[in-house]
């Protein structure tokens, strides 16, 4: 049976301000959805709020994986439900080697019953595991002896995010690429990493206006969001169209949220 992502009717608060006012979106396994929105229009904070950050406050409405509620969930537990999310700005732990940190990932994702300080996956069967998945996406062995994120390009983050979800093997996957910032080479890491891997065991959400990582990772549902709500769904169709033209339309066709859109943006203006 294939698995189902489900958010209902969400509605979240950073500290005393609603953000999302009721998102609803399913995704099955094995589908690649794109998320797509103006800046500030709450794509971020839907990504934070599914796999669990305490600054996001679920206030209404639900997120469930097979009915299984998250809201009472810790992140870890998030992931051995088989959700992942690859952040926008990936922290840099000094001291953990990429290798380290891949096995207690590893280790935390298929036992779900380890308690802290257990031991760890076998480091054989790591070994052999982490160095055929590496060959395979044509990543340097001497990759996995770098610090975490140390000094890491563009490109090399991609690259840990790749080479994690080859390795934990998530039902859900949450991308949430920034578009700026993103060099042409770590767009083409992300772009042919994930078309490598997806497949029916993964859904994948992907945040972005990359024309190039929807080229090559299509999307079979387009979601517009607009002042905290998906505002239209569509096909690759949508996602080409707002790439060509922008978001003037999409404010056209849903005024009452653009009023929104613009009103917070006058209130953020003045608060500042
Ligand atoms: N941690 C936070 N603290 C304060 N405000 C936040 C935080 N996260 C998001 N916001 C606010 O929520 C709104 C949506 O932001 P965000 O989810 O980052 O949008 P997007 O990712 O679509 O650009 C913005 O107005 C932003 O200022
Ligand atoms: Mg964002």
């Amino acid at each position: 049976m294939s698995s189902l992502l489900k958010i209902e009717n969400l509605h979240v608060n950073v500290g005393e301000t609603e953000i999302l006012k009721g998102v609803n979106l399913e995704m099955k396994q094995g589908e690649t959805h794109a998320l797509m929105g103006p800046n500030g229009s709450g794509k971020s904070t839907l990504a934070y709020t599914l796999v669990g950050h305490p600054k996001y406050e679920i206030t209404q409405g639900t997120v469930s994986i097979d009915g299984t509620d998250l809201a009472d969930l810790d992140p870890s537990e998030r992931a051995r439900l088989g959700l992942f999310l690859a952040f926008q700005y990936p922290v840099t732990i000094p001291g953990v080697k990429v290798a380290d940190f891949l096995r207690h990932a590893m280790t935390n994702v298929r036992n779900p019953d380890r308690k802290e300080g257990e031991e760890l996956m076998p480091m054989r069967e790591f070994r052999t595991e982490l160095r055929e998945t590496m060959k395979e996406l044509n990543i340097d062995a001497e990759f996995a002896r770098r610090y975490l994120n140390d000094g890491f390009s563009g490109g090399e983050k991609k690259r840990m995010e790749i080479l994690q979800l080859a390795l934990l093997k998530p039902r859900f996957a949450i991308l949430d690429e920034t578009d700026s910032g993103l060099d042409s080479d770590a767009v083409r890491v992300v772009s042919e990493g994930l078309a490598k891997l997806s497949g029916e065991h993964m859904g994948t959400l992907i945040i972005t206006h990359h024309e190039r990582l929807l080229e090559y990772n299509i999307p079979q549902y387009t979601h517009v969001m607009l002042a905290g709500r998906i505002v239209e769904t569509g096909d690759a169709a949508l996602a080409h169209e707002l790439h060509e033209q922008g978001y003037a339309g999409v404010r056209e066709r849903h005024p009452e949220e653009a009023a929104e859109e613009e009103a917070a943006r006058h209130e953020e203006a003045t608060t500042v």
